[in-house]
């Protein structure tokens, strides 16, 4: 058994509010602990958007309510908030920027929006951004000099490129998921409407360049977004796929099969994530995991309301056997214990 700090997850989808019955703030932060994370940092796309003062009070006060564990919040950059949601700086992680189509309403198409949110947010600003999107956003962070985190980054030529900007000195962050970094578009035949998700999966070649590139990744972040399978399967399947609780499991057999050291796994989910949002050390606070145990991830288990999981079937080394959260034990081999709500 080894002792890790407790895990951050810098990149969740929790749904609460409105979108319930995918995912909320009690189910989602049980899934997190059972995934080795004491914190997870909350996306903006809900119903309605997190995009001001009214909306934020009020997710702030339901993760008060029925959260198990920390909970950080992103504002989202909308066309009509640019004015005001530098206000919300100090309460917000980062601003979330979503430079290309996703789901939920927040995406930004107008050029002069983004440039005004680069300007005006006086902290980190995080974009949904592949391709050209994602060059001309590291542009702008230049141009402005702000910092600029890159989510679920997913493609050879993305990487790479990132890999560049901070040889020049860039103040760029960047996150790649599981979900790249372990399946490609060969596995789409088979996952069907189950590995649809933004960035899609790439090619081999991708997936082989977020690994040879990994020394400038900061964060291994889940992208968690759940759907049910009955959303998942219907004639308009969303984008998105659960990680809460598979993140730590598959990361750990990379660390099994000798592809990533134990150390830089912490720096990724942990260190990279608390350095890149300035957050404070939890006291008290870490995960006992097993690095040896080798099962066969399965749907069940599992604590996300959608109860599925794109990596079912795979065999992985490594599983999490008990979380401490300063200083109370919150799960035990295989049970969450209630600490809230
Ligand atoms: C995310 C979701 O479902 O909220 N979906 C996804 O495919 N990644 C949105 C996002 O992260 O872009
Ligand atoms: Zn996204
Ligand atoms: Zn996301
Ligand atoms: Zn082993």
């Amino acid at each position: 058994m080894i002792t890790l700090p407790g895990l951050i997850d810098a990149h969740v989808h929790l749904r609460t509010p409105g979108q319930t019955h995918k995912e909320d703030l009690s189910s989602g932060t049980r899934a997190a602990l059972a995934g080795g994370f004491t914190r997870v940092l909350d996306m903006p796309n809900t119903t309605p958007p997190t995009v001001d003062q009214a909306t934020l009070d009020d997710k702030s006060r339901q993760v008060r309510a029925s959260a198990h564990c920390d909970v950080g919040l992103f504002v989202g950059g909308s066309a009509r908030n640019v004015g005001a949601v530098g206000q919300l700086s100090g309460r917000a992680v980062g601003l979330k920027l979503y430079l290309g189509e996703t789901y939920g309403p927040l995406f930004l198409p107008r050029m002069d929006t983004v440039i005004a949110h680069m300007r005006r947010w006086p902290g980190v600003v995080a974009v949904h951004a592949d391709g050209w999107h994602l060059a001309a956003a590291i542009g702008l962070a230049r141009l402005f000099d702000r910092p600029l985190h890159c989510c679920h980054v997913a493609r050879k030529a993305e990487i790479e490129l990132i890999r560049q900007a901070k040889e020049l000195g860039a103040r760029i962050t960047c996150e790649v998921t599981p979900h790249h970094l372990f399946l490609t578009d060969a596995d789409s035949g088979a996952l069907g409407p189950l590995g649809y998700v933004k960035p899609a999966l790439g090619t081999a070649a991708d997936r082989g360049a977020l690994w040879a590139n990994l020394d400038v990744v900061d964060c291994i972040a889940s992208d968690h977004a759940p759907h049910t399978l009955e959303e998942k399967r219907g004639d308009f399947p969303p984008p998105g796929v659960p990680g809460l609780e598979t993140t730590l499991p598959l990361m750990l057999t990379a660390v099994h099969d000798g592809r990533l050291s134990l150390d830089r796994l912490v720096e990724l989910l942990h260190d990279g994530p608390r350095r890149v949002y300035g957050l404070p050390e939890q006291p008290g606070t870490h995960v006992q995991v097993d690095q040896h145990e080798r099962y066969v991830l399965g749907d069940d288990p599992l604590y996300t309301k959608c109860g599925w999981t794109p990596f079912a079937g795979m065999t992985v080394h490594g599983r999490s056997r008990r979380v401490i959260l300063r200083g109370k034990r919150v799960y035990a081999d295989g049970q969450v214990c209630m600490s809230n709500a």
